[in-house]
């Protein structure tokens, strides 16, 4: 499967850009920093963290969102991007946040939004009778166009006659390569053992197959609005067609984007992977997190697999919580454990995943969670579990 492999195993010589960002990503990107840290030193493995203070404040001081030669500099010296999350009542047209967010998505071309969540605790879904073996899921999200891209514009601004043009640009190439991405990560699980292959199966190669005795093929959704916007519909529905037709193997349907929403609430156990535009990607991975515990819980990695990829918590910048130091740490450290999945590193990723399982068993939580620690009573946890597996 060599178009979904990395280029890059980490190595001892890994190099990761970290970007804390505003407000709770300045508290829960160290929480990742350091429990990382703790995993792989201990193995000697060590990575080099190298941050930048890219965000509000410089945008507000300098003018300054994504420097000038940025997006190089990540491309050709870091292996992984650490990011927090941008967004500060300060800047309300949140300019620095597209610029710096979307700009390294859509520059760095990292085309795969992977979203997975998983009940880590029945306790935690707010859905009755619903419980781990019901919720593990994967919605693969286009990353790099569709409603996003900013095309379009204000006319007559500010008079009577204003009109507001916000154009949803799909590309072949764009639409098939999301699809094709999650058809080939189907291929490459089954469903029922965990995520045998890791959250991203970009590393498919390294990891050895699933252990289960009779491992289910997972089934894969597309959904779409294409009763609604037929143009880029009919794209995604032909593309669909004709890339599923190359996976007989895998349990393939279309559902709308209203009815998956539906259904996800409904029934979540029906579904292990969703292909869905930039748009929709994003409204249903915010529904999912929340049927696992919430947004204070949910990893991303934006990744084009073989290049410089970057991981984040699917949470923004919390500006309601920021500085109390109560901010969730789990989704930062759950996006870790799948930057260290991307290097390769398994072993160390899967132990960040265990020591996030580990807090929650023992209900070392923050608020939003029902918990009564603060950040960094959590991150003393995490840290000392895995120092000391
Ligand atoms: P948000 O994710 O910041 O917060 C939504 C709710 O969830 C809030 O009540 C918040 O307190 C809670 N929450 C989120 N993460 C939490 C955590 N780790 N621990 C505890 N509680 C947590 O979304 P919002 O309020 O819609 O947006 C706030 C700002 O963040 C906006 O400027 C938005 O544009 C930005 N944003 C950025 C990103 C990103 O950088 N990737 C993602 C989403 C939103
Ligand atoms: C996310 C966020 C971003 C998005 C915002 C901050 C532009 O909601 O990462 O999910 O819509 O992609
Ligand atoms: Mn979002």
């Amino acid at each position: 499967m060599p178009n979904i492999l990395p280029l890059r195993y980490g190595g001892p010589k890994a190099r990761i850009a970290v970007i804390p960002g505003d407000g709770i990503g300045k508290e829960v990107t160290p929480v990742a920093v350091r429990v990382i840290k703790a995993a792989t030193s201990k193995r000697n493995r060590p990575l080099e963290f190298v941050e930048f203070d890219w965000g509000a404040d410089k945008y507000l001081h300098e003018k300054i969102s994504l420097p000038e030669g940025a997006v190089e500099l990540l491309r050709d010296e870091f292996d992984a991007i650490l990011f927090g999350a941008l967004g500060d009542p300060r800047v309300p047209s949140n300019q620095h946040a597209a610029d710096i967010l979307l700009g390294l998505r859509f520059k760095l071309d990292l085309y795969v939004n992977a979203r997975p969540t998983e009940l880590l605790h029945d306790r935690f879904t707010p859905l009755r009778d619903r419980t781990t073996k019901d919720i593990n899921l994967m919605v693969f999200r286009e990353n790099t166009e569709g409603i996003y891209v900013g095309a379009g514009g204000l006319f007559k601004k500010g008079t009577p006659d204003e009109i507001a043009i916000q154009e949803d640009i799909n590309s072949r190439k764009g639409v098939e390569r999301i699809i094709r991405h999650a058809f080939d990560y189907a291929r490459n699980h089954s469903r029922g053992t965990g995520t045998p292959g890791g959250a991203l199966g970009v590393t498919s190669a390294s990891v050895s197959p699933a252990k289960s005795p009779s491992p289910k093929p997972v089934r894969l959704c597309m959904s779409d609005k294409s009763n609604a916007m037929t143009f880029a519909g009919d794209l995604w529905q032909r593309v669909f067609k004709s890339v599923r037709a190359e996976y007989p193997e895998i349990d393939s349907r279309h559902l709308f984007i209203d009815t998956l929403a539906m259904e996800l609430v409904r029934d979540p156990s029906q579904f292990d992977v969703i292909v869905t535009n930039n748009l929709f990607g994003d409204i249903i991975s915010d529904l999912a997190a929340q049927l696992a515990g919430g947004l204070g819980l949910a990893p991303s990695g934006n990744i084009h697999p073989g290049r410089t990829s970057l991981f984040e918590p699917v949470h923004g910048s919390a500006p309601n919580i920021a500085g109390k130091g109560i901010a969730n740490p789990f989704g930062a450290v759950l996006a870790s454990s799948m930057l260290l999945e991307f290097l390769g590193w398994n072993e160390e990723s899967a132990l960040l995943k265990q020591s996030v399982k580990s807090a929650l068993a023992e209900n070392v939580t923050t608020p939003d969670l029902g918990g009564v620690k603060v950040t960094l009573e959590v991150s003393d946890y995490l840290t000392n579990f895995v120092a000391a597996v």
